[in-house]
């Protein structure tokens, strides 16, 4: 309701003719949702070496706002799921529809801020495709929202899915010293207040909001799932200036 006289506006002035789904249906964080996009598709080129080539795994793909800069490049498969159903359908009706080569399908996972009702817990969810199937999977802004044996269970996962010589690109909230500095001083953009030793949270009733996790941490798990960093940025979240994007980019590859 808050957003309809904006989405009126918007076409009215006929901004929405391109594929962008009404403010009122985003809920994928604040932000200028297309810059957004735009942003990512040139760090997956730029940073991580995408092709039109690539076959890609966009997971918690939200409401298509990697997908949709996506559909101007690859020409080979991509898959995304995400567990808000709205997402989803609108992915399904308007990018699917015209651009086959992307499908989208629903999680029924559990997740208290995104998706209370879910059945399935996201630390044993498997993903649905067979082992070995893409060159690219991504993860922007998903483990920020995910609790360790989740994002554990997800780096396994991704590890399984991912070609021998693929690669992925994953968003945290990293803490370090630098990072923990910044927040101390009360420089950071997120509050993460409350401790809990390897990650740390904003809010305790809603822990899921965000999560940040400590560097360390998330090395040790993406190692136990045989895969080692090629490149960590550091976001702007922090307070740093001059980044590659607002969170942390951690791009992966099995060690070799
Ligand atoms: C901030 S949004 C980012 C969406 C999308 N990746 C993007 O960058 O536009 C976080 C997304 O994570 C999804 N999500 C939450 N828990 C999830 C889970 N267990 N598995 C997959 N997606 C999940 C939410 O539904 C939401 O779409």
């Amino acid at each position: 309701m808050l957003f309809a006289p904006f989405d009126l506006f918007d076409h009215l002035r006929g901004k929405r003719k391109q594929l962008t789904p009404r403010r009122s249906l985003l809920f994928v964080g604040r932000g200028d949702f297309v810059r957004i996009g735009r942003e990512f598709l040139d760090i997956f080129k730029t940073e991580a070496g995408l092709l039109p080539s690539d076959t890609v795994l966009d997971v918690g793909s939200g409401i298509g706002r990697m997908a949709i800069p996506l559909t101007d490049y690859l020409e080979n498969r991509y898959e995304g799921f995400d567990v808000v159903p709205e997402g989803v359908n609108w992915c399904q009706k308007y990018i699917s529809s015209r651009f086959p080569n992307f499908n989208f399908q629903l999680a029924d996972i559990h997740n208290r801020s995104y998706h209370p009702s879910g059945k399935v817990r996201a630390n044993a969810y498997v993903f649905p495709y067979e082992q070995d199937s893409f060159s690219f999977v991504f993860a922007t802004s998903v483990l920020t929202h995910l609790l360790p044996d989740a994002v554990d269970n997800y780096i396994s996962q991704i590890a399984r899915v991912l070609k021998p010589d693929g690669r992925c690109l994953l968003t945290f909230f990293l803490l370090n010293d630098r990072s923990r500095e910044n927040l101390e001083c009360g420089h950071a953009q997120a509050d993460f207040k409350f401790d809990n030793g390897t990650y740390s949270i904003v809010d305790k009733d809603m822990p899921e909001n965000a999560v940040a996790y400590d560097e360390g941490f998330v090395e040790a798990l993406l190692d136990s799932h045989g895969l080692c960093p090629t490149s960590v940025s550091y976001g702007s979240w922090s307070g740093s200036f001059g980044c590659l994007s607002f969170q942390d980019v951690v791009i992966a590859t099995f060690k070799r």
